[in-house]
């Protein structure tokens, strides 16, 4: 064991040496916006939990109660006996608001990604991708054993050049892409893209894990235009705005009923708790319910990126780049001092040069609070 321990300990120091070594802290979340860490109270602006749903009565309640009904695990694979009744209606309410055909839940959104493009995209296949893609898009990719190849972000003219050398040596194609980009905040061109796939027969899957809840009056970022632009494959999670957990995919009957069969992260997974379930359709319920409380995020982003002389926010992540890793430690540092938890950000989640400060903005972020945090950005990071 000796090598083994001596390895994992070289890998740590150069980690160290790099500023790129991360630690777990324990995070009491107290409410939707206020955490305790190091003995400290933070706001936070580092949760995704934009329409702080995660504490909302009547999502607790519908948790409590399944839990207290169905008990805490699902005890196997969907395929098995974990396919409780209640995926059946949260499936149905997520179809209902992508405009698809159906839908089909997995256990996690990085499942989801890691099960979905491996059914559509063998070794044969294409796979073109946004090169600021999310990791676990990656994932899926390199899975397929397909060629994977990166166009430059959001670049719609590059990634049509890819396809145009490319396409014909391959017998399928996939074109992959954030809806909305994580740690940038950006939206992609999807109408563009579909444009492109249509052409080129690549179809196109959007990752709308930021988008769900928050941008398109809460369908996601495919309904952000004046057109619903018709993504075949419009993938999202369940653990940022609707405050729960679990992925999902939205598309036609048929690829639905093709990733029940052969997505090897839904078949060779265990269902999600019951609770979980019960919680994400409360969440929804909610969404629908109250478009001006899913409108709060994006516009409170913009008030913030406003007040900072930033372009407008076009989602609930602003992004503030600083460029070497210590020094975005040193500004997340200097933040919590200031009350706020502000996260660093560092490779390999971003480009190398490009540590920040990932800031997400959430419903019930108070306006005093987001103006004292634009003067400490302006005045004491950007300026
Ligand atoms: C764009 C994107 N896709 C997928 C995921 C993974 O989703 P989950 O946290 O549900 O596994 C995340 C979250 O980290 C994400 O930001």
């Amino acid at each position: 064991m000796h090598s083994l321990d001596a390895f994992a300990q070289e890998k740590l120091d150069a980690l160290d040496r790099r500023h790129l070594r991360r630690s777990l802290t324990e995070t009491f979340r107290e409410d939707g916006i206020w955490v305790d860490r190091n003995g400290r109270r933070l706001l936070s602006f580092s949760c995704n939990d934009y329409l702080n749903l995660t504490q909302h009565p009547a999502v607790k309640r519908a948790a409590a109660e399944a839990l207290a009904k169905y008990g805490a695990g699902s005890g196997a694979s969907r395929l098995v006996t974990g396919n409780h009744p209640l995926y059946a209606a949260l499936e149905a309410r997520l179809a209902a608001l992508k405009q698809a055909e159906a839908a089909v839940v997995f256990g996690s959104g990085y499942l989801a990604n890691a099960g979905i493009i491996p059914v559509l995209i063998g070794a044969d296949g294409l796979v073109v991708i946004d090169e600021l893609a999310h990791a676990c898009l990656y994932a899926g990719a390199q899975l397929s054993r397909g060629k994977v190849l990166t166009f430059r972000h959001n670049d719609v003219v590059h990634a049509r050049e890819l396809l145009e050398t490319h396409r014909a040596a391959h017998d399928r194609a996939l074109i992959v892409t954030d809806g909305v980009f994580s740690m940038d905040g950006d939206l992609a061109p999807l109408d563009e893209l579909h444009t492109l796939g249509e052409a080129h027969d690549a179809w196109l899957m959007s990752d709308d894990a930021h988008g769900l809840g928050v941008v398109g009056g809460g369908r996601g970022s495919s309904f952000s235009g004046n057109a619903h632009i018709p993504v075949p494959l419009q993938m999202g999670t369940l653990s940022k705005a609707i405050g729960a957990y679990g992925g999902y995919l939205c598309a036609s009957a048929p690829v639905i009923e093709l990733m029940r069969n052969r997505a090897r992260t839904l078949v060779y997974s265990t269902g999600l708790p019951p609770a979980i379930i019960a919680g994400a359709i409360a969440a929804l319920d909610v969404i629908a319910r109250e478009p001006d409380y899913a409108a709060l995020p994006v516009k409170k982003a913009r008030t913030f990126t406003q007040a900072v002389g930033l372009p407008d926010a076009e989602s609930p992540i602003v992004p503030i780049l600083i460029g070497a890793e210590e020094d975005a430690l040193a500004a997340s540092a200097m933040l919590a001092d200031e009350g706020f938890l502000a996260a660093a950000i560092r490779p390999p989640t971003v480009p190398a040069g490009t540590a920040r400060l990932r800031l997400t903005f959430t419903a019930q972020h108070p306006d005093d609070e987001i103006a004292r945090l634009a003067g400490l950005v302006r005045e004491r990071i950007l300026s």
